[in-house]
């Protein structure tokens, strides 16, 4: 009976975690609890805890005094929509949510079994990082833990959620993992903080300009999703698992509709402006084709000029890779290149199926771009999609320009099925910069004609700025219309799903980084 009340006692201590007040200061920030976001986060009673009564093993600076099951990290598995995942969420209410031994240790038991049973493994961050109190030993523990979100990349899927601080080498962890969710407010990720940053580079500026949601979001690109809340992350992390796959053996789920795989959409036939150089939104493209307009975004708010995301179709998950025209008129530079590349990747890890919609100028010009290695990155994109054997679908809806034609899923790269709408423009370069550069002599001889050079610009996009001469080469199967462009996919998508592609025999390979 003695040992009942103990074991009673140890739990419910592990419970408390920091204590109602420190528990109360967390809500007062707007953050839930670590039990709370892994209560809001799995199906109703589905958690089982594992490491519960663990403690840390530290004596010095009283800390002997301070043990308290648990050790201020939540650790266990449970259900999603009944798939299984596996959890871990730091207790800021407990040293601050700091790392210990004992508490790495915990982590890694769960990624060891997530990567022997094959299923995603979700972290809630909100820590002061590496138990100050226990040195190079809470050191030691953050290395194990990267190690295993190493091994595990493109294995399991990984998510991290950056609910309150992430500062140090902490960062590391979430940045290996596939998607970083913030909140806004309350969430902040850097290497070094402002006070260190005001010493080394006299900068000013706030934990929120310096790691906030909106910087990582928008200007760094280290966070993929920003929530309101802690409630709205959590729901966001139930649904992105819904598109992947438990590992990369399975495929991604099938969830079935009620939208008709034949369903056409006459309006897709006015959306591109009959001015190519006129903007249009390719996400109305994407809710018109894909089941139920249901499109979640990756990365929404960084490099916006090209939109990633997951949808499905026929039920099935795909990956969406697009130009966005209605942004610096879709143009690829540093930031979409690496967007992409890191998208097409992991779709490609997880079997999940490749949709590409091109409407592409070509890469930006400047010396910004230049000095900053667009080459380097935009080479990441095109190694990315070349090096996906997963089913590759593109649709070019308007201009698909020199290299960034190659890139963007070309046939060349082995995509699979090429489509063309009648609007397309496929050629080395726009018929204003061709011209300019093929008529150079007769244009300068013919300066004061401006009629002279608007006939050959108009003669070269007769010519060459239309689907039709790679149609006649096999290099986009068919030109079809805007409107079948939902059944035209899916049928080819269902053609795919037997497919096997491989990849020479290697270590692995050394894309441009
Ligand atoms: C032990 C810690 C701690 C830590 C916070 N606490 N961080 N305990 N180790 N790293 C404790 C505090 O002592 C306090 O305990 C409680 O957590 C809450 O902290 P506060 O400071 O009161 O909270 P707040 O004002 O919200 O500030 C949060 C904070 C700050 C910004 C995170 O605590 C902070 O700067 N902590 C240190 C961060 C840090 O430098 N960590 C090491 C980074 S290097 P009481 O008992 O008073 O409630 C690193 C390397 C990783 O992590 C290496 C990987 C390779």
């Amino acid at each position: 009976m003695d040992r009942l009340e103990e074991l009673r006692r140890r739990h419910q201590a592990a419970e408390e975690g920091g204590g109602p007040e420190r528990r109360a200061r967390q809500h007062k920030e707007g953050k839930l609890s670590a039990r709370e976001r892994i209560d809001l986060l799995l199906d109703e009673n589905s958690f089982e805890e594992l490491d519960k009564l663990v403690t840390h093993r530290c004596r010095d600076f009283g800390m002997d005094e301070q043990i308290v099951p648990g050790d201020g990290f939540v650790t266990g598995y449970g259900r999603i929509d009944g798939r299984l995942v596996y959890v871990f969420a730091q207790d800021f209410t407990l040293f601050g949510g700091s790392l210990s031994e004992a508490n790495a240790q915990k982590i890694c038991k769960i990624m060891d079994l997530a990567l022997k049973t094959g299923a995603p493994v979700i972290g809630l961050n909100d820590s002061g990082g590496a138990r100050i109190q226990e040195g190079v030993v809470s050191l030691a523990g953050y290395a194990d833990i990267f190690l295993r979100n190493t091994l595990a990349s493109g294995v399991v899927p990984q998510i991290s959620a950056i609910m309150g601080p992430c500062a140090g080498g902490a960062v590391y962890s979430p940045a290996i993992t596939d998607f970083v969710f913030m909140v806004e407010g309350t969430s902040y990720m850097f290497v070094t903080g402002p006070e260190v940053i005001k010493t080394v580079t006299h900068e000013d500026v706030t934990k929120e300009e310096l790691g906030g949601s909106m910087t990582h979001n928008s200007t760094s690109g280290v966070g993929h999703f920003v929530a309101a809340n802690d409630e709205e992350c959590l729901r966001m992390i139930r649904h992105l698992l819904g598109f992947l796959p438990q590992n990369n053996r399975e495929d991604p789920p099938r969830r079935p509709n009620n939208d008709p795989a034949g369903r056409m959409d006459p309006a897709l036939d006015a959306i591109v402006p009959s001015e190519s150089n006129l903007p249009y939104d390719i996400k109305e493209v994407i809710h018109r084709v894909v089941d139920d307009g249901d499109f979640f975004e990756v990365h929404e708010h960084w490099a916006k000029n090209l939109v990633v995301g997951f949808a499905r179709m026929d039920g099935r998950a795909i990956g969406i890779v697009a130009n966005q025209p209605a942004f610096l008129a879709g143009v690829l530079d540093i930031n979409s290149s690496v967007k992409g590349a890191r998208f097409v990747r992991f779709c490609d890890a997880f079997n999940i199926p490749l949709l590409t919609f091109e409407d592409v100028p070509g890469f930006l010009p400047g010396t910004g771009q230049e000095f900053g290695g667009i080459i380097r990155h935009g080479a990441k994109l095109l190694f990315a999609f070349a090096e996906a054997t997963v089913p590759k679908i593109t649709v070019i809806t308007r201009k698909a320009y020199g290299g960034a034609y190659c890139v963007m899923g070309s046939k060349h790269i082995r995509t699979d099925i090429n489509f063309a709408w009648p609007s397309a423009e496929i050629a080395v370069m726009g018929p204003e910069g061709a011209v300019n550069i093929v008529y150079r002599r007769e244009l300068a001889a013919a300066a004061d004609r401006p009629a002279v050079r608007q006939q050959k610009v108009e003669e070269f996009r007769d010519r060459f700025a239309n689907p039709f001469i790679a149609a006649e080469r096999g290099f986009v199967d068919d030109v079809i219309e805007p409107r079948e462009t939902r059944p035209r996919v899916i049928r080819a998508l269902r053609m795919l799903e037997t497919k096997v592609d491989t990849m020479p025999r290697k270590k692995h390979g050394n894309i441009p980084l």
